[in-house]
């Protein structure tokens, strides 16, 4: 399999209007990342230090004030939205700390979804959905709505539906942020145990050191530039 990066940017720079408006707040100042098939990258950094909003650029939810993104070797800002937000359905998992699940469907149908808005006959997508909540230990909980699942299970079903298009990378945003110790042990376990089984790379960005250790790289993002 090809080692080339799945995932890379180049110099990105964000600047955001201040409160007042009249001056710039310079969160990014040149970023650089590569990340490679089934790597696990671990963005630390203080509250405030611009790791959401590079996670949204490189998912290519936000756009950088200058700088590029490339996603198997491609920049992203060739295509028109559209086509931009299918790539992104096919190519990329998110997770962020609250599971935005969508509340009137089950857990099943929240991760059938990606597949579905893709295209995939729903035979298929509803195999590939039980799979995976079966593999994250909720094969009996696939029609709970999720007010009807604890915090952690929430979270594992949102991770399902990250998966559910067989993903190049994930993107978690602090996705164990709001579950205690033993949730969060076993939610990493499995995400760990996921990417190998299904080759997908993994961004984490994460508040816990130890966390952190267990990733093939750590880089924490300070006055706007990644740190090794
Ligand atoms: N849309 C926005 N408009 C203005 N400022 C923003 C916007 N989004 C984020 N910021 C500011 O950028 C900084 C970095 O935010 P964020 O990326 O959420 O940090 P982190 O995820 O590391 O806590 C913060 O100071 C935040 O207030
Ligand atoms: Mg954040």
């Amino acid at each position: 399999m090809s080692n080339k990066p799945i995932l890379s940017c180049s110099d990105i720079t964000k600047n955001f209007k201040s409160e007042s408006g009249d001056g710039e707040l310079r969160i990014l100042r040149g970023v650089n990342l590569q990340i490679k098939p089934a790597e696990v990258i671990a963005i630390v950094g203080s509250s405030g230090s611009g790791k959401s909003t590079l996670l949204h650029i490189l998912g290519g939810l936000d756009r950088p004030t200058r700088g590029d993104v490339y996603w198997h070797g491609e920049s992203i800002y060739k295509h028109k939205p559209d086509r931009l937000a299918e790539l992104r359905n096919e190519n990329v998992g998110f997770v962020f700390q609250f599971h935005h699940l969508l509340p009137e469907f089950t857990a099943l149908e929240n991760v059938m979804m990606p597949a579905l808005i893709k295209g995939v006959r729903y035979s298929d997508a509803e195999k590939r959905a039980s799979y995976l909540l079966e593999r994250f230990g909720l094969g009996e909980r696939l029609n709970h709505r999720p007010s009807q699942l604890s915090g952690g299970e929430q979270q594992r079903v949102s991770m399902a539906r990250a998966l559910t298009n067989h993903p190049a990378i994930i993107l978690a945003d602090e996705p164990t942020g709001n579950l205690d110790e033993k949730n969060t042990d076993n939610i990493l376990q499995l995400l760990f145990q996921l990417r190998k089984e299904e080759n997908v790379a993994i961004i984490l960005i994460t508040h816990e050191k130890e966390i952190a250790g267990k990733c093939d790289i750590t880089y924490t993002l300070h006055n706007g530039i990644l740190e090794s």
